[in-house]
């Protein structure tokens, strides 16, 4: 084994549950192991919605890439916290519309990053890229997204279901706030995060328990990361009733996101 395949072994950390291979498990996919799946299925008995709650955010992903790169003419993309590649990636939903754009994916997960040549099949006319970072780093994520991105045109920052693996000891509005302020007026934002709720509460309890960690936060507080943006219609809303399409039942449930813009 070659000294960086024994490094990537020892990063997967297989016996710890991570997030994005919970995440494919509840999205029904099959790169995860058994520690992914005990902490998914221990969470699932307690809140069987939790698998709702993924697709929620991939649901979103679908409809708020259609707004900016539809109505909002938004032609740069920087995904943090991607997650395993599954159908309907940002890059995938963006060139569709606009084959040209270019989008650049974050995550610190070492099998995102194994798996990540399925992210870098961009459309001929556009450009995709991969950083292995942790968001904890903003200063590291935009540089190296400034050989894929051009910083003086608009950006939509994409980070759904991500904050809320920082805890505030973290100051995860800090972070935000160093990314939003290296973007140009006319980018965007979109944010989406479980909320806390005694039943949310208790199933993260459980997942914390078998090693997973996730920090719940209030409405307000989510609200919060969009300081001095300006949130587009409908605002902080559960996600299911973000500009719903034909496809999405629009019931309230315990996830909430925004989509801003930059003045
Ligand atoms: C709940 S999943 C969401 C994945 C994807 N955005 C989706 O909605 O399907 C959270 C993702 O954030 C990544 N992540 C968690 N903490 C991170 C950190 N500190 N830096 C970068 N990525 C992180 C995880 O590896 C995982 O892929």
């Amino acid at each position: 084994m070659s000294s960086s395949e024994s490094d990537l072994q020892a990063r997967l950390k297989v016996e710890q549950p991570h997030s994005a291979r919970i995440w494919n498990y509840l999205l029904g996919g099959k790169d995860n192991f058994a520690s992914d799946r005990a902490a998914a299925e221990a969470v699932l008995g307690q809140m069987p919605e939790i698998r709702e709650f993924a697709v929620a955010g991939r649901r979103l992903l679908a409809r708020a890439i259609g707004f900016l790169a539809g109505e909002a003419g938004i032609r740069q993309f920087l995904d943090i916290g991607t997650g395993l590649p599954t159908a309907n990636n940002t890059h995938e939903l963006a060139q569709r519309i606009a084959p040209a754009s270019k989008i650049v994916y974050v995550d610190n997960d070492p099998l995102v990053l194994v798996h990540a040549r399925a992210l870098l099949t961009s459309h001929p006319d556009g450009t995709t890229s991969y950083i292995d970072a942790d968001v904890r780093d903003p200063e590291k994520i935009l540089h190296a997204a400034a050989d894929t991105l051009d910083f003086d045109q608009p950006i939509a920052v994409v980070m759904i279901g991500i904050l809320g693996h920082i805890p505030d000891d973290d100051n995860p509005a800090a972070i935000v706030r160093t990314i939003v302020d290296a973007l140009p007026s006319g980018s965007y934002l979109v944010i989406n995060d479980s909320i806390t709720t005694p039943v949310n509460d208790s199933a993260i309890e459980t997942a914390q328990s078998k090693g997973a960690n996730y920090y719940l936060r209030t409405v307000e507080q989510i609200t919060a990361f969009f300081d001095g943006l300006d949130l587009v219609e409908p605002g902080v809303v559960s996600t299911p009733q973000w500009r719903p399409d034909s496809a999405d039942t629009a019931e309230e449930i315990a996830v909430y996101c925004g989509v801003a813009r930059k003045p």
